[in-house]
């Protein structure tokens, strides 16, 4: 049997380290995935969106990286299950765990907001990011090694307002990230996140108030003290660098990425 170039190299690529990204179909979780490939990871992209996947990993084969797609709700324990065995067949071993996806809900006052929509939140950001770390942790365990980087938010350390359900499962994803790196500091897996100000994807598009985006844009980039909203990769060049030996010495702790808007009292007019 007569092997391609390519298919020698992805073999080889195959047995380098490996990582998990889920909601890597749009926006956050698929700039990570470009950038963990360009660091030499081959990439699971995980996602519901089964279009987004293959456009990922499309844009990932182009860079000359190595992905996979599987399509899994992250709030589906058997499905969780799936992607990580999946990885494991694959891989043979899980590097990194970008515990990324995520969803907004639909923006209201607390006093009307549906308790579906809390449920359905939760589920995503709180079941899915625990059930995520769950999986993953046997594995890393086992190899004695790997790096977790849970996706939160802004809306982990304050209040956002018509966000209730949003806020309190980012607040939750802290006490999980903790948790989990004090359980797991003596097995050699760390555990942090990341904390996303207002990021140019579509989901900050979404709860930003304007008629277009250029609006929605000048008005977000005004609640930034550095002056503009914050780049995707600005998201993935913190978690490339948690997954890192470079991070080694670092567990349990929350990074905002976010142009300096959680240090500030007031808003910034300097
Ligand atoms: N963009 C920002 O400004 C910002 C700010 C703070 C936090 N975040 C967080 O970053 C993460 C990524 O957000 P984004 O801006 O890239 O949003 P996005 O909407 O562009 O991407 C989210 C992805 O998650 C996927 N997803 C949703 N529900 C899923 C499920 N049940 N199972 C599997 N996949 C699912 C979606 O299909 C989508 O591809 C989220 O956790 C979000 O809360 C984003």
């Amino acid at each position: 049997m007569f092997y391609t170039f390519t298919q020698i190299l992805k073999q080889f690529k195959m047995k380098d380290k490996a990582v998990i990204i889920t909601g890597a179909a749009n926006g956050l979780g698929r700039v990570a995935g470009i950038a963990a490939a360009k660091a030499g990871y081959s990439v699971l992209l995980v996602d519901i969106d089964e279009i987004g996947l293959a456009e990922s990993k499309q844009m990932i084969e182009e860079n000359g990286g190595v992905a996979e797609t599987y399509k899994a709700n992250v709030a589906d324990e058997a499905e969780v299950k799936g992607y990580v065995d999946f990885a494991v067949e694959k891989f043979g071993r899980i590097d990194g765990f970008f515990n990324n996806a995520g969803i907004l809900g639909v923006p209201s006052l607390i006093t009307d907001t549906d308790v579906e929509v809390l449920d359905r939140v939760l589920a995503v950001n709180v079941r899915g990011v625990f059930l995520g770390l769950k999986h993953v942790l046997k594995v890393m365990i086992n190899q004695g090694s790997g790096s977790i980087v849970n996706t939160g938010s802004m809306g982990s350390t304050g209040g956002l307002p018509y966000t209730a359900s949003y806020t309190a499962s980012k607040h939750a994803v802290i006490g999980l990230t903790k948790t989990a790196a004090l359980e797991n500091a003596p097995t050699g897996v760390r555990v942090n996140a990341v904390l996303p100000g207002t990021i140019k994807t579509q989901m900050a598009l979404k709860g930003t108030p304007g008629n277009t985006e250029e609006e929605k844009v000048a008005f977000a980039s005004k609640t930034v003290p550095q002056g503009q909203m914050g780049t995707p990769e600005d998201i993935a060049n913190a978690v490339v660098f948690l997954f890192s030996d470079g991070a080694k010495h670092i567990t349990g702790i929350e990074v905002p990425v976010d142009g300096g808007i959680t240090a500030q009292v007031y808003p910034s007019y300097a």
